[in-house]
């Protein structure tokens, strides 16, 4: 059966981008799939966390699976940490994985900035331990954004070069599932940068746990251009701020770009902004709700954890041990 991993950092602000580019897929894949969905904790102190905002990052975002319509007993809920099978196979592919391919990666050029001698040698890595993460449970599905779509391609050539270095076949190649019409979601203050937890401009995301009145205020003062909204997609065309609030519409309706400018197209974005407003407090107010409930009993939620990391083991455990075998070390 194929089975699907996937995983969000704990780096706080949990927002719409994450929601709809990742979170919502989860969701509707645990009707179809065996699922893994892992906090991954290890990946979040690539850059600097603060130990006691980290502890409550890792509890807030589990409990946005869970509120999100995540079901604990149907799928592994699980923080990277609690499973070392993550670090060990990272280190292999540490051994296999060449510079040339990370030096390639975007998203590490973009978090190092400009004083790149000074990043930790785990940010540069972190593309290998994400390939990790997915083949130490052989997971052959990863829902994702956008912009995962680089290092999903390096965890192939990871799989790949395993699978030749060693004659075997053993890793999966695995396929990333972009979903929906949201799958990169832009800043509400520039269309021309995506959504970002690190943004420091809080109005520019709308986070998991804003309550109507701050979801209000965002979308009234986000940037729009003056012209209405045009009645077919094309029409969006060079009109990045308009074409991400269709998008953000679109997916939080559940619906298209093209049936949202069918319905819209014409419009004041005043007008529908309303609408936007109106929509987005109906489906995230009640997640935020429920968050806010379930982080409230923090054992409640390392139990979810605590079940989860046994579980995950028990997966990783037989991939382990047959790559210890095929690397050639010893177990005793
Ligand atoms: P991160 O916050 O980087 O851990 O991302 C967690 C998940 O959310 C990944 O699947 C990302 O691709 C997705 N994601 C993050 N930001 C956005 C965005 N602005 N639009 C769509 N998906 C996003
Ligand atoms: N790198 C991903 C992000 O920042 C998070 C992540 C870590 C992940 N390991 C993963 C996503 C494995 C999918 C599969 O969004």
């Amino acid at each position: 059966m194929d089975r699907i991993f996937s995983g969000v950092q704990p780096s706080g602000n949990l927002h719409l981008g994450n929601y709809l580019g990742a979170i919502r897929n989860f969701v509707r894949l645990q009707e179809q799939y065996e699922c893994i969905y892992c906090v991954v904790d290890m990946h979040a102190i690539t850059v600097w966390q603060d130990p006691k905002e980290l502890r409550h990052n890792i509890r807030e975002l589990t409990a946005a699976f869970i509120a999100a319509g995540l079901d604990p007993t149907k799928n592994v809920i699980m923080n990277q940490s609690q499973n070392s099978h993550h670090a060990e196979l990272a280190w292999i592919f540490n051994c296999v994985a060449r510079l040339g391919w990370l030096n390639r990666m975007t998203q590490f050029k973009e978090k190092a900035g400009k004083n790149r001698e000074n990043a930790s040698v785990g940010l540069y890595a972190y593309p290998n331990l994400m390939a990790a993460d997915i083949l130490a449970y052989k997971a052959t599905h990863v829902p994702v954004g956008e912009d995962q779509k680089q290092h999903l391609e390096l965890c192939r050539d990871i799989a790949q070069k395993f699978n030749n270095d060693f004659g075997v076949d053993l890793f999966p190649i695995v396929e990333p599932l972009i979903l929906g019409p949201a799958t990169r979601v832009m800043s509400l203050r520039d269309g021309s940068s995506k959504m970002s937890k690190s943004d420091p401009s809080d109005n520019s995301r709308i986070n998991l746990t804003d309550d109507a009145d701050a979801i209000a205020q965002k979308l009234r003062r986000a940037r729009t251009d003056p012209e209405p909204l045009p009645s077919e997609p094309d029409g969006l065309d060079g009109r990045p701020e308009a074409a991400n609030l269709v998008g953000i519409f679109a997916a939080l309706a559940d619906s298209s770009v093209e049936e949202v400018l069918r319905e819209h197209g014409g419009s004041l974005f005043s007008d529908f902004k309303n609408a936007l407003t109106e929509i987005a407090v109906a489906k995230l107010g009640p997640i935020g709700a429920e968050m806010q409930r379930l982080v409230a009993d923090p054992a409640y939620i390392d139990g979810v954890l605590a079940d989860g990391a046994v579980r995950a083991r028990a997966l990783s455990e037989p991939v382990m041990a047959e790559v210890f075998e095929t690397v050639g070390f010893v177990r005793t």
